[in-house]
């Protein structure tokens, strides 16, 4: 069998990457959430007292960057510059001004050429906002999963009361709502569903139920 490209693309926590690490695993793929790289250099932004809203000084700073993926147990390790942020990345500091540092030119046209190098002649499950459209334009399957910002938020919430956080269910629904929306209204690569993409509405699907319905539509294209 030959090994294929799969595209997740959808707005803020839509369970993109739970679901894309279940099928990268199942398939012995390897998972790349490209939304850590956007967070990875907004930490870096935020640490070094850079201004978010200069595009140019953005893509200089990432011009003297190393982002670096590692696969492992649950997912992906991320390192900046040799170190590992893999939480760090989940700040709320972080969450808050991602959108911004990926709206400019200059930071995604770099990201997209390092997401290309790191998917490249292998089978790949890259999540994100613009996979679909410009990183993985020929991938063989391409989903766009979405939910109602109700039901994504109320994810959220769960999942953060498992790890100990205790963000308001309706602070979380308007941090949701404000990143799709300066996700979808940015000029350069909103996010969009890829004409070629398949749509998922995952409101009323489990976890499982969204993966197996990827797997087997993966299965058909192998
Ligand atoms: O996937 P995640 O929610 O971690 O992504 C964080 C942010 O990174 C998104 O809200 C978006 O602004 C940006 N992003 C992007 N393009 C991608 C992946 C993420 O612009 N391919």
């Amino acid at each position: 069998t030959k090994s294929i490209q799969i595209a997740l693309d959808g707005p803020a926590a839509a369970g993109k990457s739970t679901i894309a690490k279940i099928v990268a695993e199942k398939l012995g793929y390897v998972y790349i959430d490209t939304g850590a790289m956007y967070r990875a250099i907004t930490l870096k932004a935020i640490r070094e007292g850079i201004n978010l809203k200069d595009g140019e000084e953005a893509g200089r700073l990432l011009t003297d960057t190393r982002i670096d993926l590692q696969p492992s147990e649950d997912g992906q390790l991320v390192f900046l510059d040799g170190k590992d942020v893999t939480e760090d990345i989940r700040s709320q500091n972080v969450t808050n001004s991602v959108s911004q540092m990926a709206s400019h030119e200059s930071v995604r046209k770099q990201m997209v050429k390092l997401q290309q190098i790191l998917a490249s002649g292998r089978g790949v499950v890259m999540d994100g906002r613009d996979i679909g459209t410009q990183v993985l334009p020929n991938a063989e399957l391409k989903v766009f999963m979405s939910a109602t910002v109700e039901e994504r938020a109320s994810r959220r919430y769960e999942e953060n009361k498992k790890r100990g956080i205790d963000t308001p269910l309706d602070d979380l629904q308007k941090e949701i709502a404000a990143r799709d929306k300066m996700d979808s209204e940015r000029e350069v690569s909103p996010l969009r569903q890829a004409q070629d993409a398949l749509y998922l509405d995952t409101t009323k699907l489990t976890i499982d139920e969204a993966a197996s319905e990827i797997l087997k539509l993966a299965e058909e294209r192998l």
